[in-house]
């Protein structure tokens, strides 16, 4: 695994870890941050031996609370086009299940990394929000795209026009986050939802993935149509005739991600 200056990479297999490791800028999102991201999360999108990856943040104060506003203060449009927000498209494109675990503020990119994760599990003193407003500008990594499509239009808009903070709670409620833990133990129970996807069969689930997403960017006739094919190709792997055997005499299926 390469060396990292703000993340932290962990494997503990079938899981990997990622957790942002910039404690006293409450993890906020440089470019470098977001570049080795990318790099790590491919690295064990590569790893047959990773099943899903769960991303956090150091500290307690904070998931990431945004991109880096120091570091972006005087750019021009140019050198942030340049500047590496292409990795966030590279995030986007991980197979492996993604799950934030989030304690603290998830404001602007912290919010939108949350996103762009399959799921969201949060601590109860998490703080959701995408101020960019009040910096004038607004969110550049998918953060009205993203609130749009899960919250609905109206919820969106307060959120991106106001720059107001959500609770987890409330969070909960719109739809954006799976569960509400304890103070502290958002990243246990993160792992126990990692270990849980981790042991389904691997090809499935990432047709599984794919399919979901794909809600989100075609039109139901073509959703249906991959989903189909995805169905269909899954009668291809061992694992479900294992899956299927296993069931019918009574056994703990063994799939082998083939
Ligand atoms: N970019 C750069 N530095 C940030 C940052 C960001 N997005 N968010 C926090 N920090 C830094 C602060 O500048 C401060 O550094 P300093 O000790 O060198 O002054 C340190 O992290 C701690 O933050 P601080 O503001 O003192 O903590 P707080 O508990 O008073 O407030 C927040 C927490 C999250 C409400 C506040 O830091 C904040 O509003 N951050 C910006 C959120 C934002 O607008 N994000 C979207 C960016 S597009």
């Amino acid at each position: 695994m390469s060396d990292y200056q703000y993340i932290l990479v962990e494997r503990n297999e079938p899981v990997g870890i990622i957790t942002l490791n910039r404690p006293k800028e409450l993890n906020a999102l440089n470019f470098s941050v977001v570049s080795e991201l990318a790099n790590a999360l491919e690295e064990l999108d590569r790893d047959q031996t990773i099943r899903c990856i769960v991303i956090t943040g150091s500290g307690e104060k904070a998931f990431a609370a945004g991109a880096d506003i120091k570091e972006m203060s005087d750019k021009s449009p140019i050198e942030m086009m340049v500047g590496g927000f292409e990795a966030w498209e590279r995030i986007r494109r991980i197979h492996t299940p993604l799950i934030a675990a989030v304690g603290g503020y998830a404001l602007g990119g912290g919010c939108e990394l949350a996103m762009h994760c399959d799921m969201i599990i949060a601590s109860e003193n998490a703080r959701f929000g995408q101020p960019e407003i009040l910096l004038g500008i607004i969110p550049g990594a998918g953060g009205t795209q993203r609130l749009a499509r899960t919250l609905g239009k109206y919820r969106a808009m307060e959120i991106v026009l106001t720059g107001a903070q959500m609770s987890a709670q409330e969070m909960a409620n719109l739809g954006l986050v799976n569960r509400v833990v304890p103070k502290g133990e958002h990243l246990n129970e993160a792992m126990k939802l990692a270990q849980t996807v981790a042991a389904q069969p691997p090809i499935a689930v990432r047709l599984a993935k794919e399919s979901v997403l794909a809600a989100f960017e075609t039109s139901l006739e073509e959703g249906l149509a991959l989903e189909r094919k995805n169905f269909f190709l899954l009668f291809a792997t061992e694992d479900m005739r294992e899956g299927m055997q296993a069931f019918i005499e009574k056994r703990k299926a063994e799939f082998q991600g083939r």
